[in-house]
């Protein structure tokens, strides 16, 4: 039988100091009452243990029913706050004391490592945080310009879609993606990649980030060897050890990926994660021997070829370097486009393209990690795409970008005296510049960090870089700087290149 201590209120004037009642409220009188009682009871001043005066005593200190009293400790009973002992009275729980002791193990100070001990999967991706992309808009170097989208017409047809919604997209949900827009999704890989799919190809996801984690985890198991270009995505580079692979870090020479290289390194290896078309980042393109090369290993071992086309449909007309999923039939290729670099990243699509009895597969695993793509875009980007809007926007925005890009080469060349080496066969979002003094290449993070506090968007490449000797260089987002903004960001970048230039002289000098 718990103690029984007098409640520390016989001095006090009121019954429940503190606790007050407005009848003018519209909140219920016993509300009010359980409201007050409560915070009485764990700010500690009705301690545990403490008997509760009588219903009765307290209805005629405050002026309502008994019936309201006991209604309000009824409450406080059923949370396990108050407890009644029939025939002895009412008393704070000694449970009470326990619950605040737990509580008040600091929650302010913030939860340490050791409170949250997290997993080594999450330790992993937490070290890897090179690609700072998410926190600093202006480090978002390969993003679009998402200002020149038509936004009113996406409305519209957004509008048209659910303001009346059909009974399908109320009701119909496919883990594998909206069956019109995978069919639309077809119809445009085929025109902008020469891509020949089937909708039961295709699997829509949140965006290439997605598509790597899916994949990875539906076909590889811990311990697997993945190739990956080196220099390359952090992100996916560091989910790759995340997931307990083992990452095989190839490096990438003006023709991309050294096939030869991977191969001696890893001839076992399950998949050789790419970005052919413009290797990120540097651009450079995928010699065909060496895709023809990475083809026929992945036949040979049973290995995928993860194709990351990121910006293939923005790739300048005229010029179009086809995927490898384009050559001949290959189901060990798995394409994998997004529409982050096209539309927005916000939009939060993309897409894999695979053998069919892959993407049944994946449909089954994307069932219990992500139950299913998010309804409501998906149905305004089939229209999109089905009425050909997203055809001329891109055709509009390859123009666009192509003219930032050469405007930007062409003031760099026109002012910077040789000290950048401008990369040829760029992305279309980002121009790629070697550093041709040493000295500043070896600091390339600092030149960049300089150069965004001007306001240019710019990325140390060797940042990029994992175990292979990093290429001294930095990336420049020319998508988002509109004409009439180059020549000043040329300006303010080639003179931060300068003032570098001369501290590091002084520097030499001095020492
Ligand atoms: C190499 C590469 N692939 C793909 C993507 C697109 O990723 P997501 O589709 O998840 O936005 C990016 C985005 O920055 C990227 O850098």
């Amino acid at each position: 039988m718990p103690i029984r201590r007098k409640p520390k209120m016989s001095a006090q004037a009121s019954l429940l100091p503190g606790v007050r009642i407005d009848k003018t409220s519209n909140r219920a009188v016993y509300l009010q009452l359980y409201a007050g009682i409560k915070q009485l009871i764990l700010e500690g001043v009705i301690p545990a243990g403490a008997s509760i005066p009588s219903p009765r005593l307290v209805a005629s200190e405050f002026g309502c029913s008994r019936h309201t009293v006991a209604t309000a400790y009824d409450f406080l009973i059923a949370e396990g706050l108050l407890s009644a002992s029939h025939g002895v009275g009412t008393f704070v729980s000694e449970l009470v004391e326990t619950a605040l002791k737990a509580a008040g193990s600091n929650p302010s100070a913030g939860p340490t490592d050791a409170f949250i001990r997290q997993s080594q999967f999450a330790d992993i991706l937490e070290r890897g945080r090179i690609d700072r992309d998410e926190e600093d808009p202006l480090q978002i170097f390969g993003a679009p310009d998402a200002e020149c989208f038509p936004y009113t017409l996406w409305t519209k047809i957004y509008a048209s879609i659910w303001s009346n919604p059909k009974r399908e997209l109320l009701h119909v949900t496919s883990a594998q993606g909206y069956d019109r827009l995978r069919s639309a999704i077809c119809t445009f890989v085929h025109g902008t990649r020469g891509i020949r799919a089937t909708p039961e190809q295709v699997l829509i996801t949140s965006g290439t980030t997605q598509s790597v984690d899916l994949l990875l985890r539906a076909l590889l198991n811990p311990g697997d060897e993945v190739w990956v270009e080196d220099p390359g995505r952090p992100k996916a580079a560091t989910l790759v050890s995340a997931l307990g692979l083992k990452r095989v870090s190839v490096p990438v020479d003006h023709h991309g990926l050294r096939v030869d290289v991977a191969e001696q390194l890893a001839p076992d290896a399950k998949v050789a994660l790419v970005t052919p078309s413009h290797h990120y980042p540097t651009g450079a393109t995928l010699a065909l021997e060496r895709r023809l090369h990475l083809l026929a290993w992945a036949n040979r071992s049973g290995a995928w070829i993860f194709e990351d086309d990121y910006d293939g449909e923005l790739i300048a007309d005229g010029h179009p370097i086809l995927p490898i999923y384009s050559l001949g039939k290959n189901d060990r290729v798995i394409y994998l486009g997004t529409f982050s670099k096209s539309i927005s990243p916000q939009l939060r699509l993309g897409y894999i393209i695979c053998h069919p009895e892959l993407a049944r597969r994946l449909v089954r695993l994307r069932f219990y990690v992500d139950y299913f793509p998010s309804m409501n875009l998906q149905p305004v980007l089939a229209e999109f795409i089905e009425k050909g809007h997203l055809d001329s926007y891109v055709r509009r925005m390859r123009r666009i970008y192509r003219e930032r890009q050469s405007t930007f080469v062409a003031a760099i060349e026109a002012t910077a005296d040789g000290a950048f080496e401008v990369f040829k066969n760029a992305p279309a979002l980002f121009q790629p510049l070697g550093l041709r003094d040493e000295r500043i290449g070896n600091n390339d993070v600092i030149l960049a960090e300089r150069a965004r506090k001007l306001g240019i968007p710019a990325f140390a490449l060797s940042s990029f870089s994992f175990n292979v000797k990093p290429r001294p260089g930095i990336i420049i987002g020319t998508g988002r700087l509109p004409l009439e903004r180059i020549p000043s960001a040329v300006n303010r970048l080639v003179q931060a290149t300068r003032d570098m230039q001369n501290i590091i002289t002084a520097a030499e000098e001095s020492s």
